[in-house]
C-alpha cells in the first residue's frame, strides 16, 4: 500500500483507537487564560483540526503544576478547575469524530516569575541556570 494511502488507514495506540494516522503534534498556541483555562479561539482551533480530519491532536506542553508553566497563554493541567475546563477540548474534538491526547509537562527551573507568577522551582538547585545571568527569574 502506498504511504499516502496508509496515512488514513484507521491505528491504534492501546485502547486508542485512531480514525487514521494523521497526528497533530504538539504545539503551544498560547490561548488560554492566566489559570491556563481554554479560550474560545482554542476550543475553536481544535474544532477545525478534528472536523478537517486530523485524527490525533495532541495538546501544546499542559503544566502539571502552576511554578512549572513554560510559556504564556499555555494550557494548564494543574488543578480540577482546569481540567474541568480542559474538558471542553476533548468533547469538540470527540463529537467531530478526532481523538486527543495532553502533553504533561514541568518547566522546572526553565521558566521565569514573570511567566508562571510564582517562584519557579528548581532554579536555585540548577547549577546551569545559574550561569545565565542576563535571564530574568
Ligand atoms: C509555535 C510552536 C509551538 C510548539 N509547541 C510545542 C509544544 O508545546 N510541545 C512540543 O513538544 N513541541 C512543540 N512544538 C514543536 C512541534 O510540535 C513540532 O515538533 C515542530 O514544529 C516540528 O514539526 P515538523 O517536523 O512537522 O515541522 C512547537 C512548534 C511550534 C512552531
Amino acid at each position: 500500500m502506498p504511504p499516502s494511502r496508509q496515512l488514513l488507514q484507521t491505528a491504534a495506540i492501546n485502547r486508542l483507537r485512531l480514525r487514521n494516522r494523521l497526528v497533530r503534534s504538539a504545539t503551544w498556541e498560547g490561548m488560554c487564560d492566566p489559570r491556563g483555562i481554554p479560550g474560545e479561539d482554542l476550543i475553536d482551533r481544535y474544532r477545525q483540526l478534528a472536523a478537517g480530519g486530523v485524527g490525533l491532536i495532541i495538546t501544546g506542553f499542559a503544566y502539571v503544576a502552576q511554578e512549572g508553566k513554560l510559556l504564556p497563554g499555555a494550557l494548564g493541567l494543574q488543578d480540577d478547575a482546569s481540567a474541568r475546563a480542559v474538558r471542553q477540548l476533548v468533547e469538540v474534538v470527540h463529537a467531530a469524530g478526532g481523538r486527543i491526547c495532553a502533553q504533561l509537562g514541568h518547566a522546572g527551573g526553565q521558566t521565569r516569575r514573570d511567566i508562571c507568577g510564582t517562584t519557579p522551582s528548581l532554579h536555585r538547585r540548577c547549577s546551569w541556570t545559574s550561569t545565565r545571568s542576563s535571564r530574568r527569574r
